[in-house]
C-alpha cells in the first residue's frame, strides 16, 4: 500500500470516468498525557495543514485511552487538555470537526460489525499488542481488538486520507483489510482509506534515539515547562566521538530534533557545522533549547487564553460531536442494512458516495 501524497485540489473528472470519493481527512489521537513532538511533527502538524484540503474530522481517542488510563477524573481532564492543546496548535473548529471519540456511540456499534469479519491472526500480528505482550505486560481484549475500533473510527466517516506517523500504518492496513472483506461479503459499503505520512516527521526520535514514545520515557513535550524541557534537552544522549571529528547530521537524533524546530537557514548552518567538525554537542543542545522555545511560543500564548475559557472548548466539542454523529450514523445505517441487521430499511439506506 502506498501512503497517500498530499491530496490534490478537487480535480475535475472527465464525464465518462467515475470520480474518486471526495477528499475526507480523518485522524485520532489519544489523550494519554501531554502531546509530545512525535505527536506534533508526525500527526498534528498534518491535521492543521489538511484542514483546508477537504472535509476534515479529528477526534480525541478516549475509548482507546481506556486501555491505559484507569482514573476517571484524570481521563476527563486529559480529554479537555487535549482539545485545548489541539486548538492552541492551530486546529480550527470552523474548518475541521473536532470531537471526542466516545461522544459518537455509532462507532462502537460499527466496531462489532467489523469484529465479525476480523480474523484473530490479523490482530495477533499487530505490533501494539505484540510489544506489550513481549514486555510481559498484561494485555486485555481492549488492547487486542484496538485496531478494530480504530478501523471503525476511520470507516464511520468515509475517510479517504488518514494523516498519521509511521507506527499507525499497520493499523490502517488492518482497516483496509476489514473494509475490503466486508465490501466483498455485502457490497460496496465502505470507502478504503490511505495513510498519509510526512517524510520529516513520520518517525520522530526521542531523547535516546529510539522512536519518541511515552512508553519509552524519552519524550519532549510540546507544552512542557521550559526549564524542565531545557533539562531534558541537555541530557539527550550523544556519542563520544571527539569534538574535531566531522559528523553526518543525517544519522544523529540530536540534529534530527533540531531540524524539526529550527528555521531553515539555522538548520543548514548547523548541518554544515556537523560536516566540518570542531563543535561540541553542548552547543547544539543550547541551540535546540532556544529554537524549541521560539517554535512553540505563539501556541503557548494561545493555549493560556484557551485554558482560561473551558466553556468555549466544551462548546466546540459538543458541536463537533453533533456533526460527527450525523456522518457516522449514515455510514452505520448503510452497513447494518447491507449485512441484514435492519428490517425494511435496506432499500432506503444510502449507498456509499460515488
Ligand atoms: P497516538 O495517540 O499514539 O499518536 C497520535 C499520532 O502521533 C503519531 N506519533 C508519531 N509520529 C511520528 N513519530 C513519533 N515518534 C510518533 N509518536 C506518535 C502517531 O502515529 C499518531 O498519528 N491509535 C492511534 C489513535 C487513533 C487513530 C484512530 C488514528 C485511534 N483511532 C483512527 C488515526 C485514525 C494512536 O494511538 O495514536
Amino acid at each position: 500500500m502506498t501512503p497517500e501524497p498530499a491530496p490534490p485540489a478537487a480535480a475535475k473528472q472527465p464525464a465518462t470516468e467515475k470520480a474518486p470519493p471526495p477528499t475526507r481527512v480523518l485522524s485520532g489521537i489519544q489523550p494519554t498525557g501531554r502531546f509530545h513532538w512525535g505527536n506534533y511533527f508526525g500527526a498534528i502538524r498534518q491535521y492543521i495543514e489538511l484542514q483546508t484540503a477537504g472535509e476534515a474530522y479529528y477526534f480525541i481517542a478516549d475509548l482507546h485511552a481506556l486501555t491505559t488510563v484507569r482514573e476517571p477524573a484524570r481521563l476527563r481532564s486529559l480529554v479537555h487538555a487535549a482539545a485545548v492543546d489541539l486548538v492552541a496548535l492551530g486546529l480550527d473548529p470552523a474548518r475541521a470537526t473536532l470531537f471526542v471519540q466516545s461522544d459518537v456511540p455509532e462507532v462502537t456499534e460499527l466496531t462489532w460489525l467489523l469484529m465479525t469479519v476480523c480474523p484473530m491472526g490479523l490482530l495477533e500480528r499487530c505490533h501494539a499488542y505484540k510489544d506489550k505482550k513481549s514486555r510481559g505486560l498484561a494485555a486485555d481484549a481492549g488492547l487486542f481488538t484496538y485496531p478494530v475500533l480504530m478501523s471503525a473510527d476511520i470507516l464511520a466517516y468515509d475517510a479517504t486520507v488518514v494523516p498519521v506517523g509511521e507506527d499507525q500504518v499497520q493499523h490502517i492496513e488492518v482497516c483496509r483489510d476489514l473494509a475490503g472483506t466486508f465490501n466483498h461479503l455485502y457490497g460496496e459499503v465502505f470507502t478504503l482509506p490511505k495513510p498519509r505520512l510526512v517524510e520529516s516527521g513520520a518517525r520522530v526520535p526521542g531523547t535516546d534515539g529510539q522512536k519518541m514514545s511515552k512508553s519509552y520515557e524519552n519524550t519532549i513535550d510540546v507544552f512542557e515547562d521550559l526549564a524542565a524541557q531545557k533539562k531534558k534537552i541537555m541530557r539527550i544522549t550523544t556519542d563520544s566521538r571527539p569534538l574535531e571529528e566531522p559528523k553526518n547530521p543525517d544519522d544523529d537524533h540530536l540534529f534530527a530534533l533540531y531540524a524539526l524546530v529550527a528555521p531553515e537557514a539555522d538548520r543548514l548552518r548547523m548541518a554544515e557545522l556537523y560536516r566540518r567538525g570542531g563543535f561540541g554537542y553542548g552547543e547544539v543542545k543550547k541551540a535546540l533549547v532556544e529554537a524549541a522555545a521560539n517554535f512553540f511560543a505563539a501556541a503557548r500564548g494561545r493555549r493560556a487564553e484557551l485554558e482560561a475559557d473551558p466553556a468555549r472548548i466544551e462548546a466546540i466539542l459538543a458541536d463537533g460531536a453533533a456533526r460527527a454523529r450525523r456522518q457516522a450514523g449514515a455510514v452505520l445505517a448503510r452497513a447494518k442494512a447491507a449485512c441484514g441487521l435492519s428490517r425494511g430499511v435496506a432499500a432506503a439506506a444510502p449507498r456509499r458516495p460515488a
